[in-house]
């Protein structure tokens, strides 16, 4: 497959402000009890088809140790047989043949190693992977999955970001359960960086561009 052909994703839900997990990391605001009467309805199947077009995931290592820790509480492993490929500098289990570590340059891992091995690449967490992902230029659309609540404070959707990152709202769809999607793609052209916000300060409040 060519490179050309590839693209990257960013998904997660999120709180009405912003958050991916309490500070904690915990996750349980996740479960609401909503009911939206015009949404659609999400089904088994239909959430299994649509993973099935997903080629590979990314994901940081305290996502990947979050992932651990609901197996282990008899959740399930949600990304199938499918490549799961973990951000960390640091030595972890190992639970399955799927599953690949890299650390170091993203930038390099995703154009020279991803794209051109896999069309459909998902980035699904946490903040700080997010984070880098969007200010990198590596992203071709972020997928945000807004839940029916406000929980305060939080590890932030995405992490350490310094700069404003135009985005072209392309796609919203509400579901039953109360829960809105929101998908973005990014209006930079691949690899291309947003302006830092220092500079954009230095230049004065009219945020040109060169
Ligand atoms: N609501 C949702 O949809 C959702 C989705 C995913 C995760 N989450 C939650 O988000 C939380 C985790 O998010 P987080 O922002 O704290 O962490 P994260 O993004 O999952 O992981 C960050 C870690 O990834 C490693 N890393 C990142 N870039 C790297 C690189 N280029 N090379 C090598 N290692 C790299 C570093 O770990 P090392 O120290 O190991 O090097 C870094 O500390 C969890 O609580 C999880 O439950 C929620």
């Amino acid at each position: 497959m060519q490179a050309t052909d590839s693209r990257v994703t960013i998904h997660m839900v999120a709180s009405l402000d912003g958050f991916i997990a309490r500070k904690d990391g915990s996750v349980d605001w996740l479960e609401t009890s909503d009911e939206f009467a015009d949404g659609e309805t999400l089904t088994a199947e239909s959430i299994a088809v649509f993973l099935e077009t997903i080629d590979c995931y990314v994901m940081g290592s305290r996502t990947y140790e979050t992932a651990l820790g609901f197996e282990a509480k008899g959740f399930g492993w949600s990304y199938g047989e499918k490549p799961v490929f973990v951000l960390t500098t640091r030595e972890l289990p190992r639970t399955r043949d799927s599953v690949e570590f890299y650390s170091g340059d993203l930038e390099r891992f995703v154009n020279e190693r991803l794209r051109p091995r896999f069309g459909s690449i998902w980035f699904v967490g946490g903040g700080v992977v997010s984070g880098e992902c969007l200010r990198l230029g590596l992203a071709d659309e972020v997928r945000y999955s807004i839940v029916p609540v406000a929980i305060g404070e939080g590890i932030s959707f995405f992490g350490n970001l310094d700069r404003d990152v135009p985005l072209h709202l392309a796609e919203v769809k509400a579901y039953r359960n109360g829960m809105v999607d929101l998908r973005y793609e990014l209006r930079l052209s691949r690899g291309e960086r947003s302006t830092p916000k220092e500079s954009l300060e230095r230049r004065g409040s009219s945020g040109s561009t060169t």
